[in-house]
């Protein structure tokens, strides 16, 4: 069965071919960065106007690279949330408008779950597991039963781990998006140069909190001392990747599963992939990660999500509507 997935949720605009859920036959991404990293930041009206003029082309890019038309297509699934409400909704009408004029069937999919099954594409997961998704948008702790059952056990109270990369790297005009950025340039750092402090959280509480150490790092800067900028960032990084795997690995064993789900785009950050890796080996526990062009926003994610769906024939309707705030669970 071969599914179109289209994913339009923040600032890129993907589409792809993948056949029976997992192997990809084209996978067309359309960064916009280039548009929005003057602000520094995504702003949501250029976003949409840019989705409005990709869209068609990235969807005939991904089905020449697949090499079929829409005749040959079993399905259509898109991003209905959670995301930027006038981007989602240019993925949402598209996939509608080729739904009606094909009469194929249209697959729901929600972002976050996407992102797991990012890891579920190249390879088959086992569960029980706890999932960290981390992305520009989300840093959600999440107990999956499996596909289609998840629990909520903690989300960032202010930003996104990957929005705190983001911010940090344009307050160092270091460049956006920070992520890959400090990434690298942390591995010429050194990460115990400053101790910074991290929110604490009650007993059992899984939910994170990085605005705090955002401040922590402007408060540095503010009082004059000289610090290397690879050792600033080397010791940020340090900071979140310990809120993030501690976290992780304690859900882990208060849910006494054996699987950890490693996704959204900070996924791909090497020192978070190092430190879980280590954690979970420590305690016989194993770590899945997404390929590295899977763990950002990408249609075959939602493709392949959405062959799942059309085989449990959850099917949506015509009615489907953006849903900016769609939660997991
Ligand atoms: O999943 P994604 O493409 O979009 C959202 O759904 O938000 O994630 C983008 C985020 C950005 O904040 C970017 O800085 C971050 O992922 N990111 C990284 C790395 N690569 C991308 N953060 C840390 N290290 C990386 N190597
Ligand atoms: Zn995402």
């Amino acid at each position: 069965m071969l599914i179109l997935g289209i994913e339009t949720s923040c600032d890129e605009t993907a589409a792809s071919v993948v056949m029976d859920g997992k192997k990809i036959l084209s996978n067309v991404i359309a960064t916009q960065t280039e548009w929005h990293k003057k602000f520094g930041g995504i702003v949501p009206e250029i976003a949409s106007r840019k989705h409005i003029e990709l869209i068609n082309p990235v969807i005939r890019e991904a089905l020449n690279k697949a090499k079929i038309d829409l005749d040959n297509l079993s399905g259509i699934a898109v991003t209905f949330g959670p995301g930027l409400v006038g981007s989602l909704l240019v993925g949402i009408e598209t996939a509608k408008a080729i739904s009606y004029a094909k009469r194929l069937p249209l697959l729901a999919i929600n972002h976050l779950e996407g992102h797991i099954y990012a890891v579920g594409l190249k390879k088959d997961i086992e569960f029980p597991a706890v999932s960290l998704i981390v992305s520009g948008g989300h840093t959600e702790l999440v107990y999956i039963e499996n596909y289609g059952n998840y629990e909520l056990l903690g989300r960032t109270r202010d930003d996104a781990a990957g929005e705190a990369f983001d911010k940090i790297s344009v307050m160092l005009n270091l460049g956006y998006p920070g992520g890959p950025i400090i990434d690298r340039l942390s591995k010429k750092g050194n990460k115990k140069a400053l101790n910074l402090p991290l929110a604490k959280m009650k007993k059992g509480q899984f939910d994170f909190s990085f605005s705090g150490l955002k401040t922590a790092v402007i408060n540095y800067l503010k009082k004059g001392t000289e610090i290397p900028i690879p050792d600033l960032v080397a010791s940020f990084q340090e900071a979140v990747v310990k809120s993030l795997v501690e976290k992780t690995i304690k859900a882990a064993r208060v849910k006494h599963v054996k699987y950890i789900i490693l996704c959204g785009g900070v996924a791909a950050n090497s020192r978070l992939r190092e430190k879980m890796q280590e954690e979970a080996e420590k305690r016989e526990m194993k770590v899945y990660f997404p390929h590295k062009i899977l763990c950002t926003d990408n249609a075959a994610m939602i493709a392949g999500l959405g062959y799942l769906k059309l085989k449990n024939k959850e099917l949506a309707n015509y009615t489907l509507n953006a849903c900016p705030n769609l939660k997991l669970g």
